[in-house]
């Protein structure tokens, strides 16, 4: 309609006057990733956004997702101004994993490499060897097992008990979970299975074990739209946020997508399968951030400096890996 077609205009001019990049999350409203790709900008999975953000000339990063990837640019580019829709965008893994109660786990563990996911505090890193996103996690941890490392990973437990499962590796685990994921049924998506035998299962690994038991692809969002790209089946049980399906549907226009089955079909259910925060970045809310000319901006991402150097050295080597 016209007044969406204005505010989209608006928002293209204000992002060229104040020499503005959209980064764009595969979660976020589909008004928002389609921006991003028409105005030059990226939409993609947390360690790409990482990469995007640093690498891109701009004077100002605005980061359409939750507040660690914010943070995250911010880490990585102290020079640029990093904006977001709304500060007020969490993550139920970084709620889950304050940094005073991470240390005292860590304290326990001297000899442990300490491995922490992106969807952290910049103090929680700060307290980190590395940072890895689920696009890596995997491979790293292979890595350190072969030079015969301990490793202590926090917060998601289904993530860090796949990649024990997977790695082997000697690893104690925090215990956090993401309120979407976490969501999901493991007896509901056999049954599902059974009426599309067809259907190639896609899970992403913030996923309970059960569900991540019956995954043909267990990945990043990103790895996740390169399976319906790449593999023959026609149909795909799709067990993430369905913010995705704009993209996965894009990337493969002709093969059929299917919601995998959450428990919250009760009046209890906050998630169903789409993160609350994520749904908090729209385009009015944008629209205000890059109208906003006050210093500081109200919804500029700021970080402690001392943390956001120590943060820097693990999420450095996160990038230097994924290279
Ligand atoms: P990705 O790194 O796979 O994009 O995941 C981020 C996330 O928050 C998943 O819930
Ligand atoms: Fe965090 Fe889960 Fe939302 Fe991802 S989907 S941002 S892990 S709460």
């Amino acid at each position: 309609d016209t007044q969406r077609d204005e505010l989209v205009r608006r928002i293209k001019r204000l992002l060229i006057e104040r020499n503005a990049v959209l980064v764009a999350h595969y979660y976020v409203d589909e008004s928002l990733q389609r921006l991003a790709d028409e105005t030059g900008g990226c939409v993609s999975d947390s360690l790409e956004m990482a990469r995007f953000g640093k690498e891109h000339p701009a004077a100002t990063l605005v980061v359409a997702g939750v507040r660690f990837m914010g943070e995250t640019a911010k880490i990585l580019s102290p020079e640029k101004r990093v904006l977001m829709p709304t500060l007020e965008a969490e993550c139920s893994l970084d709620l889950g994993c304050p940094a005073d109660e991470f240390a005292k786990f860590r304290a326990q563990y001297p000899d442990h490499t300490v491995v922490v996911y992106s969807n952290t505090s910049v103090d929680v890193k700060a307290q980190a060897d590395y940072v890895v996103t689920s696009s890596i996690a995997v491979p790293l941890v292979e890595h350190l097992r072969d030079q015969g490392k301990k490793v202590l990973w926090a917060p998601d437990k289904h993530l860090g008990d796949y990649i024990r499962r997977t790695t082997g590796a000697d690893m104690v685990l925090w215990d956090g979970s993401c309120v979407v994921h976490d969501e999901f049924r493991s007896w509901a998506l056999e049954d599902l299975r059974g009426r599309h035998p067809g259907a190639a299962v896609l899970v992403h690994p913030e996923s309970p074990r059960e569900v991540i038991h019956q995954a043909d692809v267990v990945g990043s969002t990103s790895q996740l739209i390169a399976a319906v790209k790449d593999r023959p089946e026609q149909e795909f049980i799709v067990a993430t946020d369905k913010g995705i399906f704009y993209k996965m549907q894009q990337a493969a226009p002709d093969k059929k997508l299917i919601e995998a089955p959450t428990g919250g079909h009760s009046a209890t259910c906050t998630s169903c399968a789409h993160c609350p925060w994520m749904a908090m970045n729209d385009l009015v809310s944008l629209a205000e951030t890059l109208e906003d000319t006050n210093e500081p901006a109200k919804n500029e991402i700021f970080v402690d400096e001392t943390a956001r150097q120590k943060a820097l050295v693990a999420t450095q080597r996160m990038l230097d890996f994924a290279a």
